[in-house]
């Protein structure tokens, strides 16, 4: 009874933690050159500010990471797939770092000259 009980708790907490480590690991530097050979800066912008019908915005504040790995990995509209050949997990790690080290613009009103 006790071994039936831990089995179920050590998959909900491998479940919740996981994503998270995959983003903390992930290299800024790295996921910025990844975001760019891949050629996804072609369709999202180079800071992934999106662009136009291209690309839509990925940051500041990316999509969780397992929603936006599952969307790279299967996307259901215009943009093509990229399967773990040609981009792999650490990759992608490294571009979600990028994508969440993107600051916010700054305040509209922080860059209005003064009336
Ligand atoms: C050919 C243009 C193109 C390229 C290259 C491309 N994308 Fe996209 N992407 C899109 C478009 C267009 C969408 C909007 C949904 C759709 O039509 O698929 C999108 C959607 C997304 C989304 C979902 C956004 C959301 O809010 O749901 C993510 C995440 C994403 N792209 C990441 C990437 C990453 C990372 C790369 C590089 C590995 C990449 N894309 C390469 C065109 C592109």
């Amino acid at each position: 009874m006790k071994g039936l009980l831990a089995l179920p708790m050590s998959a909900l907490v491998l479940g919740t933690v996981s994503p998270v480590q995959e983003t903390a690991v992930g290299d800024r530097e790295a996921g910025r050159l990844a975001y760019v050979e891949t050629g996804c800066s072609a369709c999202h912008g180079l800071e992934g500010q999106g662009a136009g019908n291209t690309g839509s915005r990925l940051a500041p504040d990316p999509i969780p990471f397992p929603a936006f790995s599952a969307y790279i990995r299967q996307p259901t509209g215009n943009m093509p797939p990229y399967t773990a050949a040609v981009l792999g997990p650490d990759a992608l790690a490294d571009m979600y770092a990028f994508l969440e080290s993107i600051p916010d613009p700054p305040d509209a009103d922080s860059i209005l000259p003064a009336p």
